[in-house]
């Protein structure tokens, strides 16, 4: 039973961290002139309304993405500006790209796009918004686990999980090998909240003794309000392209300014 929906968590300072890198890491890869396979195993809708009742209940994009726009602190030629930039040329002011819509606008046309979404509503929207992606109705790990190795070779993996199933703890380190394994020159990006309790740091040391070469990067920031349990974001990446530890650095920047 699935109760999370990212509408009331769209454009939060987690998204902002996890959308920059993702943006960043496709700018850099479709640099070079091969096609790439993108995969999602959890993707959301793809396209947000911030002006819908769940969004302006919670507030979180407020606090989030149009916090540091208003104080000026995204720089407006990073490639997650320009995203925004787009996605509100298109789809009104009040809209926020989720990550399928950054790698969508990101991607060019030969590249290949899978998005796993199991809520039925969401994997709706995304075939609605995303007509040419394949759009998998089914569970993300076991989906991507059988399409890979892929064709084209070149690619990246973005797991963005609720962490709604506390096994999911135990559970990602394990796919991740298995997914290295059967795919070894993809990048394997995964995204994890920072909560009170660190429980995230078992599982970043168990994919790190997998992967010597694993690029972390965490952000703190304030809570969305007062009680609230996600004190930062992390991303842990395996495959990370050359550079990605410098164009971290430069999105931890924008964090410095709320803390
Ligand atoms: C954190 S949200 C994704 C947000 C999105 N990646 C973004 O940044 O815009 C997690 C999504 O995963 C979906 N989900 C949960 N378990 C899943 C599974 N096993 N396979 C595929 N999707 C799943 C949920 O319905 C939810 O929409």
């Amino acid at each position: 039973m699935l109760s999370y929906q990212h509408i009331y968590h769209a454009g939060n300072l987690a998204d902002v961290h996890k959308h920059a890198a993702l943006a960043w890491i496709l700018s850099y890869l479709v640099q070079k002139d091969k096609p790439l396979s993108y995969f999602e195993t959890h993707a959301g809708r793809g396209l947000y309304d911030l002006g819908a009742p769940e969004a302006l209940k919670t507030q979180e994009a407020e606090n989030g993405y149009a916090r540091l726009n208003n104080l000026g602190i995204i720089p407006s030629d990073h490639i997650y500006a320009k995203t925004l930039d787009a996605c509100t040329q298109l789809h009104g002011s009040h809209s926020y790209p989720g990550s399928p819509w950054v790698a969508h606008h990101i991607l060019r046309p030969t590249d290949r796009m899978t998005l796993c979404e199991l809520h039925p509503l969401e994997a709706n929207h995304l075939r609605a918004v995303f007509p040419k992606a394949k759009i998998a109705q089914n569970d993300g790990f076991a989906t991507v686990l059988s399409a890979c190795p892929p064709t084209p070779r070149r690619g990246l993996v973005l797991i963005d999980p609720s962490y709604e199933i506390k096994t999911d703890y135990d559970t990602i380190p394990k796919f991740i090998s298995n997914l290295n394994k059967k795919w070894n020159v993809g990048i394997i990006a995964l995204w994890y909240p920072i909560l009170g309790d660190a429980r995230h740091r078992t599982m970043v040391r168990s994919i790190r003794a997998n992967h010597e070469n694993l690029v972390v990067h965490e952000v703190s920031f304030p809570p969305a309000k007062q009680g609230h349990g996600m004190v930062g974001s992390g991303l842990a990446i395996v495959n990370a392209p050359f550079n990605t530890g410098s164009a971290m650095s430069e999105i931890s920047g924008w964090f410095a300014h709320l803390t």
